[in-house]
Formats: structure tokens, sequence, C-alpha cells
């Protein structure tokens, strides 16, 4: 839950929020030093230099919208230097470009790529000091082509979901700064007007070769990866089919269930969904230890109610390896590693306390979810299992339950959820598993491999 909770619960004073980012001085002071020396240089016709006071606009007008921006956002270390990087390179390919007009401003491939990975007021803040710079370097009719095309990427990115989506955001952007390029024919002549048609589609084949790289130097997955990883017919999904069908089934209602309550809260469905879907992936190393695999007898009957507990917890640590091994993103393994956060094996502490072994000692030893979606996944999780064996009726009941226990034990302690978006996700879970009602193929007791 979120702090301002605790702190009003507790009666104490929340501590001032600090800004968790530095100001990466050194990293903007070097990136308007670069901007500097983009600045001086011109392509068309062959190797010119910018006039000196060009120039020097062109440096002070970017470096000083860099800076104002910088302040005015609130960034961790990798994504400021990612904006920055991102602002540098739409600079860079302006300079290039300009080798055949300066109608060839392919901003669209910062924006878009920032937009694509953390939203679109992202991708406008990277537009910002390209804009502030290309006024001076460039002039009007290029900069107003490019603010066309920039703006569109940045706001139609982040809802592409497709190949072929994302080829007509290109085609659009291309058509947006063609014709805005029209409006100052006299300055672009025809050669201007067909390279600002060009700077969409331009743009969009330099992101779809960059994406792969940007998502490994990220960490992170984009929307057309996230749509691939929920594709049933990827090599992670037919393994935990083949080996793991209960488990799989059983991923397929954790994913929908995150799925509809992150649309609830307007938090990231797509995400929610992939990461219900791989959660359990390291079930695959051994499948008959999880009960919605096994058909005949249940190998935990002779072991020792701790040595199942170690080899139930392994499947979080071997779903991160098994993930890193089929190159899943650390924002899809972060599911992995926070869907139980330390909570109790409920099954097996029940047969350790027969042994006069605390329920502490039957905890997960895993990070505590400290996302809206992993949240999401971790409540999800248990209910999944816990309905099936639920009539329609009681299934209001068993959400309020199940997850006022997760919050009592401190579960959902580093979660960004507030009391009210936690009742749309108790909504959304009952709505949906009400749905599933009559879907029930069998009974297995209550958290037993969860
Ligand atoms: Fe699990
Ligand atoms: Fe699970």
């Amino acid at each position: 839950m979120s702090d301002t909770r605790k702190a009003s619960k507790n009666g104490k004073k929340a501590p001032p929020r600090s800004r968790p980012e530095r100001p990466l001085i050194p990293e903007l002071a070097a990136a308007i030093a670069i901007l500097g020396g983009l600045s001086v240089v011109r392509l068309e016709g062959g190797l010119h230099l910018t006039p000196w006071y060009r120039a020097l606009g062109a440096v002070f007008a970017g470096g000083l919208s860099l800076v104002l921006v910088r302040r005015a956002s609130r960034w961790r270390p990798p994504e400021a230097r990612f904006w920055l990087g991102s602002v540098l390179a739409g600079a860079l390919l302006t300079v290039l470009g300009g080798a055949g007009s300066p109608y060839l401003v392919p901003w669209g491939v910062s924006t878009g790529l920032g937009a694509l990975f953390f939203g679109n007021s992202f991708g406008i803040r990277v537009l910002l000091p390209l804009l502030a710079w290309g006024a001076v370097y460039l002039g009007m009719g290029p900069t107003v082509a490019g603010l066309m095309g920039g703006l569109l990427m940045a706001v139609a990115m982040p809802e592409v979901r497709r190949a072929r989506e994302f080829m007509a955001v290109g085609a659009l952007a291309g058509v947006v700064m063609g014709t805005t390029a029209l409006l100052f024919l006299g300055d672009a002549g025809t050669v201007g007007v067909l390279a600002a048609s060009l700077s969409g589609p331009a743009a969009i084949l330099l992101i779809w070769s960059a994406l792969p790289l940007v998502e490994r130097a990220l960490d992170r997955t984009s929307p057309l990866t996230l749509m691939e990883l929920l594709d049933p017919s990827h090599p992670l999904l037919e393994e935990l089919r083949r080996e793991a069908p209960g488990t799989y089934y059983h991923s397929r209602n954790v994913s929908a269930l995150a799925e509809a309550a992150a649309r609830a809260i307007g938090a990231n469905p797509l995400l929610a969904a992939v990461g219900g879907l791989y959660h359990d992936i390291g079930k695959l190393i051994r499948p008959d230890f999880f009960v919605e695999n096994q058909e005949g007898p249940n190998p935990h009957d002779d072991l020792n109610p701790s040595l199942s507990k170690v080899i139930l917890a392994a499947h979080v640590k071997e779903g991160i390896e098994l993930a890193r091994r089929h190159g899943l993103r650390g924002d899809v393994i972060h599911f992995i590693a926070t869907h139980h956060g330390t909570s109790v094996m409920r099954y097996f502490s029940e047969r350790g306390a027969e042994q006069g072994l605390s329920p502490d000692e039957f905890r997960y030893a895993s990070p505590l979810p400290d996302t809206k979606e992993t949240a999401i996944v971790m409540l999800a999780d248990p209910l999944e299992a816990a309905a099936r064996t639920r009539p329609r009726e009681e299934i209001p009941e068993l959400v309020e339950t199940m997850v006022e226990d997760r919050v009592r034990d401190g579960q959902l302690d580093r979660a960004p959820l507030t009391l009210a978006e936690l009742a749309k996700v108790k909504q959304a879970f009952v709505r949906v598993l009400q749905g599933m009602a009559h879907n029930r193929v069998r009974d297995y007791p209550m958290y037993q491999g969860q």
C-alpha cells in the first residue's frame, strides 16, 4: 500500500519525499557539449561550418531546453540517460539527414522510441529540446515539419500493438510532414517536400531496427514484443502447455484476471497480462511437484514439509533463470521474482505445524511487488486457485478475504496502490472469476503449490 495510507494509519508523519534521481550534471554537460559539436557541422552539398552566431544560438537554445526539461522531470537515472541519448540521436540524424535536405528530419525516431517505452509525455519531452535546437540550427520550415512528425509519433506510438499499425504511423507521419513542407514550398522546394515525406517511413524503419538493441539496453519490453509474448505459440508457453498443463491454464487465468484489474485502475494491462502468463514458468523444471499438474501420487507425501518448501520456493529462482535464457526482459522477469513476496506456503506450513514448526519457516524469501501490475499479479495468483473450489456466489467474499489477508500480512507494503484502486481491483477480480466459474475442471486444496 502507498506510504500515505500507512502514515495516516499509524498516525505518524510521513517522511519528506526525497528526489530519488540524481540531476545527472556531468551527463547533461556532456550532452550540451555534443550538441555544440553537432551544431557547428552542416553537410548540405559537402562539409561546411555553420555560421558561428547560428551554432552558438542553437547550442544555447538546445542546452537551455535540456536543463529546463531535466529540472521539470522526475526520472530515475536510466530513464534520464535514455532521454538525453534520444535527444542527441535526433540531433545527429538531423545533421546527417542534412546531407540530403534540411527537411529530412526523422525526429520521430527519438520521440517514437521514447513514447513506446515510457509513454507519450516522455516522447514530447524528447521533442522539446530538439525543437529549441532545430529552430535555430535548421530554421522555421524544417522545424515545423519535424514538430508535426515528432509529435504524431510521440502521441500515436504508445497505442501501437501490431506491425501493421506501426507501419501506418510511419506512413501517416510522412504524409503530415510532406504536407507541412508544402506550406514552406518556397524554402523546401520539391526535394524538401520529398525529404519531409520520407522522414516518417525512415523513422519507422530505424525504430524497427533499433528496437531489439534498445530493449536490451533498457532491460524493458516494448508493447510490440509484449504482444509477441502473449502468442500461445511462444516456445516457453508451448513447453508449459506440454510439460505442465495445469500451470499453463492457471497462468492463463491469472493473466486474464491481471489484465482486467490493471485496466480497471489505469495501469498497464498488456504488461500485467504478460506478467500473469509467465509468472510461474519456473514450475517447468519440476512440474510434478505442483498440485495443478499432478495426476498420480503426490511426491510431497514422501517428503518432509521443510524439503517441500525448498522445492516450491525454487520455482521463483528457476523461473528467473529460464526467463533470462529465453531473452525475457527485466520488466517481465520482475513478475516472476515478486509474485510470492514473503507470503506463507499455507498448505506446507499447516503440515509443518504438526511437527511444531512456525509458519514463518514456510515463507518465500522474494522481494515484495513494487509496481501496480506486479501487486495485481500477486493478488490474482492464489485467488485463481482458490476460486475453483467455490461456487459463484461465494466469490465476492473469497476475494475480499484473500486480498485483506495479503494486505494484513504486509505483502503490499511496497505497492503503489491506493485504497480506491484496491477496491477497483477487487471488483475486477470478482467479475472475471464469476465469469470463469462455470469453467471449473477440478478441485484442489487451497494454497498448495502457490
Ligand atoms: Fe508461483
Ligand atoms: Fe501461480
